[in-house]
């Protein structure tokens, strides 16, 4: 019988890798892809699998709780994994209050509704919770990685916000035996990355010949890793996790913003035919992001360990891959930035 697996968030950056991945493998699958499609959803970004016969998209907020019981009515959900959320720093800072409703009050919602609708029947069930590693807060020993047992210590609102949901989440499995499963990741990059985030807005100003804001001294430091790597590890542990545990998975690939930014320069100035040297003089250092947290490293041992998992692509390769999608994909990213892409949305789902 097809089972019936619930993507939240799957129309953002790591949803719809995730989404992909989860079509094309599991064909006895049907995924029902969940987005409220807010600035950071578009569904162009699944063009390829739209048609799918196991693939569905529902438009829908996970702060409306009605709607959620509904949806968990009308389909017998095997599984959930969820990616919703706000997930800007920025955005934390000059809202908070929209972190605090989509990711505590969102993720609150959807483990009712499991919990409601899968209540006397929990075997073979699954929640998972995907969350970030920025829960942990920041690390200043270079010998220093964040470890699954790593004392919570959140410091944006952002981080704030997901380190309440992963607790709610845990509370849910002690309190009500809830089959869930958490994973915290580093930074991703790749394709479909919104224009916000420091990899494509640098690759986007590069392209337009607009400064490049490098946040303070540009010497913080973020641990980096392909998004279908990530999409990987969260099928492995989604299928091969154990019930009530955590999984930290990382890039092993510590990088300071400014270097980061110097090498997308090196290979856009290539890839542009640009002299060398040209992109790096776009570098403006602005002022730094409040609470800007200082490194983050993952140390992810125990996956590799109990569920085989490793990154599987070089940073010089992803990277490459990285930019020449975005190249390739000028119309996305001028739909993205234009807010054209949205438009067309809200056009066709009006009235539903
Ligand atoms: P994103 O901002 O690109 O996408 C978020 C998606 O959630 C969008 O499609 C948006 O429309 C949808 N959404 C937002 N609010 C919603 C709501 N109320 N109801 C339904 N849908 C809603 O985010 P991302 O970077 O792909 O991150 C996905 C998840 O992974 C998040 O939970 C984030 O915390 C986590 N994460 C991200 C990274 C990273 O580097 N981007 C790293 C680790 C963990
Ligand atoms: O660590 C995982 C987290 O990584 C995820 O949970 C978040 O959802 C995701 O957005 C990301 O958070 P960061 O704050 O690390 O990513 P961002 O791309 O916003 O910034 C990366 C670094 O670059 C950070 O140190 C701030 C800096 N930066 C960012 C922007 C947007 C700049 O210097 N200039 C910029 O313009």
């Amino acid at each position: 019988m097809t089972k019936k697996i619930l993507i939240t968030g799957g129309a953002g950056f790591i949803g719809s890798h995730v989404v992909r991945r989860f079509v094309i493998q599991y064909p006895q699958y049907h995924i029902y892809n969940l987005d409220a499609l807010t600035y950071a959803g578009n569904l162009e970004n699944l063009r390829d699998i739209e048609e799918a016969p196991n693939y569905s998209f529902v438009k829908g907020d996970i702060v409306d709780a009605d709607f959620l019981d509904q949806l968990f009515a009308e389909h017998d959900f095997q599984g959930v994994v969820h990616l919703a959320a706000e997930s800007h720093v920025d955005r934390s800072i000059t809202d908070p209050l929209a972190f605090v409703m989509t990711n505590v009050i969102g993720t609150v919602n959807l483990l009712n509704a499991a919990r409601k609708a899968w209540k006397g029947n929990m075997k073979d069930r699954r929640f998972y919770h995907v969350s970030t590693d920025e829960v942990y807060g920041e690390l200043h020993d270079p010998g220093e990685f964040f470890l699954e047992s790593t004392k919570y210590d959140p410091r944006s609102p952002y981080s704030a916000s997901k380190a309440s949901s992963d607790h709610f989440v845990r509370a849910y499995y002690n309190t009500y035996g809830l089959p869930v499963v958490i994973s915290n990741c580093s930074n991703n990059y790749g394709p479909n990355h919104f224009p916000e985030k420091l990899v494509p807005l640098m690759i986007h100003n590069i392209i337009q010949n607009k400064p490049l804001p490098v946040y303070g001294k540009g010497e913080n430091i973020r641990d980096w890793l392909y998004v279908e790597d990530h999409a990987r590890a969260i099928d492995v542990i989604y299928h091969r996790g154990a019930n009530g545990e955590t999984y930290n998975i990382g890039g092993h690939n510590e990088w300071k913003n400014i270097d980061l930014v110097l090498l997308l320069c090196q290979i856009m100035d290539q890839k542009l035919g640009r002299a060398e040297g040209t992109s790096q003089q776009l570098i403006t250092y602005v002022t730094d992001r409040a609470g800007h947290d200082l490194r983050y490293a993952i140390d992810a041992t125990r996956l590799k360990e109990e569920l085989g998992w490793e990154p599987s692509l070089q940073f010089a390769e992803g990277l490459e891959k990285t930019v020449d999608w975005y190249l390739t994909n000028q119309t996305w990213l001028d739909n993205v930035t234009s807010g054209n892409y949205q438009k067309y949305y809200d056009a066709m789902y009006e009235g539903r």
